[in-house]
């Protein structure tokens, strides 16, 4: 074009800058595996072999696979434009992962594909790009490294293999990695692949490491056995747009640690712990992009460990979060901030109720499954004068229940009443009903003070009346029934008795 001097970049320095933009061995490999599963392919193998450090890492998977101009401009850094619309579903956006990522690991990439049968290879070596400061291809891969390569059996498929490990394993360096350290990075990149791609691995994705099939894990724990999974309180399910795009958010509050054994207490605390993993979980196109983070919104801290929320976007909406080249980061638009803020003010609450063994009254935005479940205090809907009364069914006073005997649960149901009876709404509800009604006594209440009074009794059958009525004033529950009105129920339905 006129007026502009064509300036290509120089091989070596974009080669080893682009070696350096931050990928983790985890993302690295996630990137290559997003390929497989842009390809369709419903097998994806991993391969980690060692050999002292200077081993080889291969992808092999039974996608669509690429013709020789297809692997022509895969291979090529930045094959497709990232302004571009992609396919529904689709999982690649700039045209750089499967040569940035495999860079990242080592500093020889060779891609074999098979497409309707018919073979095409390529192959990228950084030293040799390197030494001649040029962007030189190889047509073939070399005999030596094709030697590793597993067949790929059907008319289709694909296999990435990287080696010159010098990043992921050290290899050619002083220190390379020792065995034991090699197999727990595989482990912990297991493990990462069974959090990214949970939503995925379904009936139709398999993916193996090493041979051994990854088992999605959920950190919603709806995989988790029924005595977890019911008490996971799924909150209400919101959608919103952003750009008019529509984003989706699925809160979820787990259950109270006291739920699990020991082994479910770790697996749903999930690889990094308890803490690590509360905050959003961000998806894009269902795979996982980022997790365990309130990104900005607020502070970690242990109440808040039980909530994690499910947000979903899709790969049209890109632009708005910032997707990064590693698909690992991304930025809350400034139009999804104030709703995210407020479910997870929300939930957050809901958690630390939880945590500390106390809930509020639940706003309009929980869900009905939640208040039935997680209020302390529930209006009582027999009762014409709006009194709150304690809700039995809470999922930590069942489970309390549960676990004591019939005296134990007797007197902690005693002590509920009490508390019931006891609380300033409904101390004002009676001293009311007392001033301004014929003094009819409530029956529960009468009921509560014939009980107290049988087991003083009971205890002491030599006390007096009037040492029983003394005993019952010292309830403040009791103080709005007053002394005669107390004295008169012990004489007719206690010592009469
Ligand atoms: N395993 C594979 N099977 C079939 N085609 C593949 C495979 N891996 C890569 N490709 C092709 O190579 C292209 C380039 O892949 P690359 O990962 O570099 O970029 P991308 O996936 O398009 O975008 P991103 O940089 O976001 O990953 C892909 O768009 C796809 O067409
Ligand atoms: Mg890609």
């Amino acid at each position: 074009m006129e007026g502009t001097i064509q300036t290509q970049p120089a091989a070596t320095p974009v080669i080893h800058a682009l070696r350096n933009i931050g990928y983790k061995a985890q993302t690295a490999i996630a990137d290559i595996v997003d390929n497989s599963i842009d390809a369709n392919a419903n097998l994806i193998e991993l391969v980690f072999e060692y050999k002292d450090g200077d081993g080889y890492i291969f992808i092999k998977d039974n996608g669509r696979g690429m013709n020789d101009t297809e692997l022509q401009r895969a291979m090529t850094v930045g094959s497709k434009d990232p302004r571009e619309t992609r396919d529904k579903n689709e999982l690649g956006r700039f045209g750089m992962g499967l040569k940035t990522a495999s860079f990242s690991l080592g500093k020889r990439l060779s891609v074999l594909s098979k497409q309707n049968g018919i073979l095409s290879e390529r192959c990228w070596d950084l030293d040799v790009v390197s030494k001649h400061n040029k962007w030189y291809l190889y047509e073939k891969i070399p005999d030596s490294i094709k030697n590793n390569f597993p067949d790929i059996e059907g008319e289709n498929g694909t296999i990435v293999y990287i080696d010159k490990l010098d990043r992921f394993s050290k290899a050619g360096m002083a220190n390379p990695l020792k065995r034991n350290s090699y197999f727990a990075k595989i482990k912990r990149i297991r493990e990462y692949l069974e959090l990214v791609y949970h939503l995925l691995l379904t009936e139709s994705l398999i993916i193996t490491v090493n041979g051994n099939k990854l088992k999605g894990w959920d950190p919603f724990l709806l995989d988790m056995p029924d005595t977890i999974r019911e008490k996971v309180v799924e909150g209400e399910k919101q959608a919103f747009r952003v750009n008019g795009k529509r984003v989706i958010v699925r809160p979820y509050v787990l259950p109270h640690p006291s739920n699990y054994n020991k082994t479910e207490f770790e697996k749903a605390g999930g690889t990094k712990g308890w803490r690590e993993h509360q905050g959003f979980y961000i998806y894009r196109e269902k795979r996982l992009v980022t997790f365990g983070d309130w990104l900005g919104l607020f502070k970690k801290e242990s109440v808040y460990d039980l909530v994690r929320i499910r947000v979903d976007f899709l790969n049209v909406s890109d632009d708005d979060w910032k997707i990064d080249v590693k698909k690992s980061n991304i930025s809350i638009p400034e139009e999804a901030k104030e709703n995210l803020e407020s479910i997870g003010r929300n939930y957050r609450q809901m958690s630390q109720d939880i945590m500390l063994y106390r809930t509020k009254r639940a706003s309009g935005s929980r869900t009905k499954k939640s208040i039935g479940t997680l209020n302390t205090w529930e209006l009582d809907n027999d009762d014409r004068n709006g009194k709150y009364v304690l809700n039995r069914l809470h999922p930590i006073l069942s489970e309390v229940i549960d676990k004591i005997d019939d005296e134990l649960k007797k007197q902690l149901l005693l002590y509920l009443n009490l508390v019931e009876l006891g609380s300033p709404m409904n101390l004002f509800e009676i001293k009311n009903l007392i001033k301004y009604e014929e003094p009819e006594l409530d029956s529960k209440l009468k009921n509560i003070i014939i009980f107290i009074a049988d087991e003083l009794f009971k205890k002491e059958p030599a006390i007096s009346v009037d040492e029983l009525v003394e005993s019952l004033m010292l309830f403040p529950q009791f103080e709005s029934v007053g002394r005669d009105m107390i004295e008169k129920i012990i004489i007719k339905d206690v010592i009469n008795d």
